[in-house]
């Protein structure tokens, strides 16, 4: 088909988010994509990038896209209609999904692979194990080295006030975090061929204060997790407080959008 003849998505990455999509973005440019696909898409979530798979693959292919929590199922479903009928949305925990599931020719989860908890790699040689022979899985997830100039900054406060339990715990919030060499390496002792693994820098914009403190993606992902560090929350406050002034020795923060991508033999 002549490229001007092709016509635009009707289910493109929205183009307002700025977190699942630059990470979405990074998913689909590694992903080998095609009509007549069939896509285990897991970690869904509001069915980033699943919607936009389906439309790919078309009515020959087939998505099941999983996620944990029934709520994001019953969102995706409400969204979805009578659409991409090939597309199926279900309740399940990736890592114990059902034996019987019949192999997929690709397997997809955008922002999923920290979630591989407690063992990553053993829930990823468990997820392998639902790919065909000749496919390939790409998983993203924002890798070790994200956010680093704000861990170095609340690390620096914690310790002017002899917080040494808090400078601990976040020590080893941030060593729980999988980076690109744990994937590359998880990748390849699974016997999988054509690894590859890298990290996109992707550049959050804040300002100080109360919009640092609130903004919408590093708080909840990123910021309750300093503050779970404190026993004392009016001690969190006031750390976090001194931390959020000095925003311009954070400049810039930048999440590293890894993308992990590797291929079963054939049979
Ligand atoms: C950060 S969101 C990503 C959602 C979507 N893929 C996107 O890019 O916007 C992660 C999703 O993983 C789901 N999740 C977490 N643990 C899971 C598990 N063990 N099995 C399936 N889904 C899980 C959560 O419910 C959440 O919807």
């Amino acid at each position: 088909m002549n490229t001007s003849d092709r016509q635009p998505p009707r289910w493109p990455l929205p183009r307002g988010d700025y977190w699942s999509t630059p990470f979405a973005e990074c998913l689909l440019n590694r992903l080998d994509l095609g009509p007549g696909l069939s896509v285990l898409d897991v970690a869904a979530g509001g069915g980033i990038p699943a919607f936009h798979i389906a439309e790919r693959v078309g009515p020959a292919g087939q998505v099941l896209a999983c996620d944990l929590h029934p709520a994001q199922v019953a969102r995706c479903r409400a969204v979805q209609g009578g659409h991409l009928p090939w597309l199926r949305f279900e309740q399940a925990d990736m890592r114990e999904l059902p034996p019987d599931l019949a192999p997929f020719d690709r397997i997809t989860g955008n922002l999923a692979f920290m979630f591989f908890r407690p063992d990553r790699f053993q829930a990823l040689r468990q997820l392998v194990g639902f790919l065909r022979p000749g496919g390939q899985i790409v998983l993203t997830f924002p890798s070790l080295g994200t956010f680093d100039s704000i861990w170095r900054r609340v690390a620096e406060e914690m310790a002017a006030r002899n917080c040494t339990r808090e400078q601990d715990r976040l020590a080893e919030y941030i060593a729980e975090r999988p980076s690109a060499d744990d994937a590359r390496r998880f990748l390849t002792d699974l016997g999988l061929s054509c690894v590859e693994v890298e990290d996109h820098p992707l550049e959050i914009a804040s300002g100080p204060g109360e919009e640092f403190l609130h903004h919408p993606l590093l708080r909840g992902g990123f910021l309750d997790d300093a503050y779970e560090c404190f026993d004392d929350a009016r001690l969190a406050e006031e750390v976090m407080q001194a931390v959020a002034a000095d925003m311009e020795r954070m400049k810039p923060l930048i999440a590293l959008r890894c993308v992990m991508s590797a291929w079963k033999e054939p049979a």
